[in-house]
């Protein structure tokens, strides 16, 4: 039932992409989510202004060399001739799609009228997407969007078709208001509600953990494709198992706890090689927590992770719980 989505130009292969997460969806994670299965996925939430000031680290975001697939480079801000202006440089950089943040909860970022808070002006809003949409040229232009700023306001449906009119080739729906952040369940419905109301691509996103979360999501609110956010981290093998569902094939078996320790060490590798060593370790240690979440043990192997400074003292803790867990040496996790 696979069935490829097109937004604007672009062909995605598969109704399967990973969200923007920052601190985590970097470009070895996006190799890794594409070699798995994502159609599409997205860079880390960067600054319009910090791309516009020359920030290094900013720059090193938008750093997509040797992408494996098609990437969306999402940009946050305010100011529209900012955006337009970073939109370019998105553009420049080899951007399938420039995404515009209308999502980020954070109080940093939302008292700046950045993120989430542009769902409460709209005007401001399609102005701002009619500038990218301008300066992006054949490069569809995205929004991602949250289900509004609180229950009192929410308001996706009308942002959606703001956003649209003013040019936007598809929309992404987390379906949680801004004054949830990222718990209690996600509302489907109100991404069935702007599927109902836009005529462009919409991307489903919100608590999708298995394959049947993926299903399910499709079915129930029309969407054109599933996003993947929180449980693809450390977590690859359920995007595969996902894009299997998707094309109606058997699910492959679950990793087991050799390839899953493989797998996080080639990670740590790839980090090492793309960030050098002090970076990788230490961006390293929130997403080797992922990929060992739920193993016999995990809460200790985890503290002893986060005292380790280099990437070989982390290899050789990986290796020695693997042993150790062959040997039925390693002990439940309340067990002493
Ligand atoms: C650590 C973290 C960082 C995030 N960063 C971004 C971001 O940069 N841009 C964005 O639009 N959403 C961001 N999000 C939200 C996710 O893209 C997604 O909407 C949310 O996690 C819900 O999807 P999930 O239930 O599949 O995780 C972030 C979420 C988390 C947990």
């Amino acid at each position: 039932m696979s069935a490829t989505v097109k937004i604007g130009p672009v062909t995605l292969d598969a109704p399967l992409v990973t969200a923007p997460m920052a601190g985590f969806t970097d470009r070895i994670f996006r190799r890794l989510a594409r070699e798995a299965g994502a159609a599409l996925t997205y860079t880390e939430m960067i600054s319009a202004q910090g791309l516009i000031y020359q920030s290094k680290a900013t720059w090193a975001l938008l750093d997509l060399k040797d992408e494996p697939g098609p990437v969306a480079v999402q940009l946050f801000g305010r100011e529209p001739e900012i955006l337009a202006r970073a939109t370019k440089m998105a553009v420049a950089a080899g951007a399938a799609l420039v995404d515009l943040n209308m999502g980020c909860p954070t109080p940093k970022i939302v008292k700046n009228g950045e993120g989430a808070a542009l769902m409460r002006d709209l005007p401001l809003a399609a102005d701002i997407v009619a500038a990218m949409v301008e300066a992006a040229g054949p490069v569809p232009v995205t929004v991602k969007m949250r289900k509004g700023w609180d229950e009192d306001s929410v308001n996706v449906v009308e942002v959606a078709r703001a956003v649209v009119e003013a040019g936007a080739k598809a929309v992404a729906v987390h379906g949680r208001t801004r004054s949830q952040f990222y718990s209690g369940r996600a509302d489907w419905d109100c991404i069935r509600r702007v599927k109902e109301a836009v005529p462009v691509p919409v991307i489903g996103n919100g608590d999708v953990r298995t394959p049947a979360d993926a299903l399910a999501m499709l079915e129930q609110t029309g969407c054109d494709a599933v996003m993947v956010g929180r449980a693809a981290v450390g977590n690859p093998w359920l995007l595969s198992a996902i894009r299997a569902a998707l094309e109606g094939k058997e699910l492959p078996p679950p990793p087991d706890l050799a390839e899953r320790m493989a797998m996080a060490i080639r990670h740590l590798n790839m980090m090492v090689e793309a960030k050098g060593e002090k970076t990788a370790v230490k961006e390293m240690r929130k997403v080797l927590a992922c990929y060992i979440k739920g193993l016999p043990g995990a809460a200790r192997l985890r503290q002893h992770l986060f005292t380790l400074d280099t990437a070989g003292e982390v290899i050789g803790a990986l290796e020695a719980y693997t042993r150790d867990y062959y040997q039925k040496k390693v002990r439940a996790p309340h067990a002493h």
